[in-house]
Order: C-alpha cells, then sequence, then structure tokens
C-alpha cells in the first residue's frame, strides 16, 4: 500500500496534488462553490453571532489557518477553542453561535465532548471531517467531509491541507452573498482551482529539504516564525518536527518576539522564519533584521525570487516557495515543512509513521 515510498508519512505528503484535487471534485463549477453538506444551513451560518473552530493538534492548527479568510469573507467574528480547554473552561457557547468541529478521524475523544457540550448549549454544529460515517460526522448538524482519503501516517499531512482547503470553500460559501468580496472570492477560486499543480511545485524540494534535515539533526531545539495567514503554519510545522523527529520545537507570532522568545536567539538556535509575500511581509523583513543584528541563524522561507530581498548579507538559508493567493499561501507553506520533519525523522532514526507514545486517533480524555 505504501507503493514506491518507504514511510506512510512520505507517501501522504507526495499524494497532495491528488487529495486536494479529491478534496475541491464537484464543488467548484463557474465561479461558484457548492458544498452540498451545508447548502440548506448557509442561511443559519450567516445570521450567527460568532463562529467557534474547535479541534485538537494538526486540526486545530488547520482551524487556525483558516480563521483569517473566514473572518474577511464572511464578517462573522472567529473564535478558537482547543476542545480540551474549552472542557476545562465550561467556555461560553450559545444558540447563536456556529459551532465547526475540524476532525480527520472524526472520533478524536475530547472533540466528540466539546461537540455534545455544544448540541447541549443550543449550537449550529457543522463537522470538517476525513470520515464518512464518524462520530462526528453524524452527530453533526451538518457538515464537509474533505474527501483527502484515508491517512495513516500517525502525523497528519494531507488531511491538513485539505482541511484548509474544505474551510477555504466554506467561507467562500458563506460569504457568496457578498458583493463586496466578488472579485476577492474569484481570485480565491482560481486560486484553488490551480493551487494542485502548485503543491507539485514545492514537493520538488524535496532533496533540498533532506540536505537542510541533514545540517540541523543534532540541533537540540527549531524556533519556527510566523504571523498572519501563516502563524498556523508555524504551530503546524512546529508540531510536524516535535511529534515525529521528536526534536523540541516551538511555533510562534513573530509579532510576540520582543516579548521574551527574543532572549533566547543565540548563533545555535536554528529559526526559520516565514516570510512569503502577503501584507505582513515588511514586517517580516523586520523581524528577519532584528533576528539577523543578534546572530540568529536562520532559514527563510520567502517567495520565489525574493532571497536577495529579504536577507542580502549571505548569512540566510532559503526555503524558496511559489507564490499563491495570500490566504491559500499556508497550503504550499506547510508542504516543505512536513518534508523537513519526515528527513529530519528518517535521519535521526526514529519511527517515522508510530512515533513514540503518540496515537493517530485519541478516543479516550
Ligand atoms: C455527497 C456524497 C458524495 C456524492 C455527492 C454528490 C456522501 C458521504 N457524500 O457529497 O458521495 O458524490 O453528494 O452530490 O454520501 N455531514 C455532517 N457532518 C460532517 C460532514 C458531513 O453532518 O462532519 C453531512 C453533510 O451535511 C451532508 C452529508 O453529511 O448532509 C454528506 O456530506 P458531504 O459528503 O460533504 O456532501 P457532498 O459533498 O454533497
Ligand atoms: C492525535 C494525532 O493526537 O489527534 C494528531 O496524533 C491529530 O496527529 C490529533 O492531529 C487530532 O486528531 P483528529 O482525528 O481529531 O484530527
Ligand atoms: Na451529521
Amino acid at each position: 500500500k505504501k507503493g514506491n515510498y518507504d514511510h506512510f508519512m512520505q507517501k501522504e505528503i507526495h499524494e497532495q496534488p491528488h487529495s486536494l484535487t479529491t478534496t475541491m471534485r464537484g464543488r467548484l463549477k463557474d465561479g461558484e462553490v457548492l458544498l452540498g453538506g451545508l447548502k440548506e444551513h448557509l442561511k443559519t451560518i450567516r445570521r450567527c453571532r460568532r463562529v467557534v473552530f474547535i479541534g485538537c493538534g494538526t486540526s486545530y492548527n488547520a482551524a487556525l489557518a483558516a480563521r483569517p479568510f473566514v473572518e474577511e469573507l464572511t464578517g462573522i467574528p472567529v473564535t478558537m477553542e482547543v476542545a480540551s480547554d474549552l472542557l476545562d473552561r465550561q467556555g461560553p457557547i450559545y444558540r447563536e453561535d456556529t459551532a465547526v468541529f475540524v476532525s480527520q478521524s472524526g472520533e478524536t475523544a475530547d472533540t466528540l465532548l466539546a461537540l455534545d457540550y455544544a448540541l447541549e448549549n443550543g449550537a449550529l454544529c457543522v463537522g470538517i471531517t476525513n470520515t464518512v460515517g464518524s462520530t462526528l460526522s453524524r452527530k453533526t448538524h451538518c457538515g464537509v467531509h474533505i474527501n483527502a482519503g484515508c491517512e495513516i501516517g500517525v502525523a497528519s499531512t494531507k488531511a491538513y491541507t485539505s482541511q484548509i482547503v474544505a474551510m477555504a470553500m466554506m467561507a467562500l460559501a458563506i460569504g457568496s452573498d457578498q458583493i463586496s468580496t466578488h472579485a476577492r472570492r474569484n481570485a480565491i477560486i482560481s486560486g484553488l482551482t490551480s493551487l494542485p499543480s502548485f503543491v507539485s511545485e514545492v514537493l520538488k524540494l524535496d532533496a533540498e529539504m533532506k540536505e537542510l534535515a541533514s545540517s540541523l539533526i543534532d540541533s537540540e531545539s527549531l524556533l519556527v516564525f510566523g504571523r498572519g495567514y501563516n502563524y498556523a503554519t508555524a504551530l503546524e510545522g512546529a508540531l510536524k518536527v516535535k511529534e515525529v523527529a521528536l526534536m523540541h520545537s516551538e511555533g510562534m507570532l513573530a509579532g510576540e518576539m520582543k516579548h521574551g522568545p527574543l532572549a533566547l536567539v543565540d548563533e545555535n538556535l536554528p529559526i526559520i522564519v516565514i516570510a512569503t509575500r502577503d501584507a505582513c511581509f515588511s514586517k517580516q523583513q523586520s523581524v528577519i533584521q532584528q533576528l539577523l543584528s543578534r546572530r540568529g541563524r536562520l532559514i527563510v522561507m520567502c517567495s520565489k525570487g525574493d532571497a536577495s530581498d529579504v536577507c542580502s548579507n549571505g548569512s540566510c538559508r532559503f526555503i524558496e516557495v511559489p507564490g499563491v493567493a495570500d490566504c491559500l499561501q499556508p497550503v504550499i507553506n506547510i508542504i516543505p515543512l512536513q518534508l523537513l520533519a519526515y528527513h529530519l525523522t528518517v535521519l535521526r532514526g526514529f519511527n517515522v509513521d508510530q512515533p513514540r507514545n503518540l496515537a493517530k486517533s485519541v478516543t479516550t480524555q
């Protein structure tokens, strides 16, 4: 079942041009988004007071990646909940809320308990899941199956990118009655259509990421700084590195750098800075300058052709990625980090598909 690949994680990373195609199949027609699972509920969602995203692990990170464009395209305030934390706090959920549950398996205990809680509180409950017939799919009022195909590697890869794309389509469908965002929606729809070919292009960085991994093999820690659309990319890239490569890694908001993390910077600690083109680009350029002035060991992820603009003094390494519509860039940017985590794991001699102490689906609290 692994075909020409050594591990399921590797197969699933390289499968993403295909899995993203199946996520979108039949759902983008003549510049319109058709989500059969949501269409009867769009009016209710448009009238809600708030969208609350709820999930665990990678699925939470996918929702975090969706947050900016859901806010932008719908105008509805979006809040984020890690499922266990919502339960610990018994945080407020109201009838006027749309609670969106994101789960690859649809069987994660914390997420399902949070679903029961939101149902009791009368919220409209929407599922985003890869598993038809799962408890999440059955118990939610409506939802979207991401159709990424079975994911076997414990570390989620292709489900993450398909979840983001499913939520982009959801945001487009909710916002489709808005005239002011019409041109923006069309640009995103055409971005979605071309996304699989850009994913194929970024996968060509495989050998380069293996080489980068070999330079990081003995590091004790790896920081990843992102912001805006790519804050989630930083968290998810770091999660991949810690869960499979068993290396300490933290994703951080670049805007918070001065408020603590800067104290960690020295010439040994590797730091990945995500600085692809979007409205935050100039802010990320100044973050890079501040890190360089503290002799930081930088690996900059930037848009193709931007390397010399981003760091001209020759002291950075680069990961150059193709540019897509800004809000879809997280789908591209996570892929080199998935490849990096994969190669780092193999080079460090750890089990890729079955990391120490982890389970694919955590069905107990
Ligand atoms: C559905 C069919 C698909 C078919 C297509 C043709 C299924 C599972 N899907 O896809 O095979 O090709 O019509 O038009 O038979 N749902 C939830 N919670 C979730 C996810 C989904 O309640 O977390 C519900 C949806 O609201 C919907 C149903 O499950 O009622 C199927 O969802 P989905 O597969 O996403 O719908 P379609 O894309 O229309
Ligand atoms: C587990 C997995 O912790 O559950 C993670 O090891 C996953 O990879 C998380 O992200 C949430 O799983 P699900 O199925 O709810 O998306
Ligand atoms: Na359902």
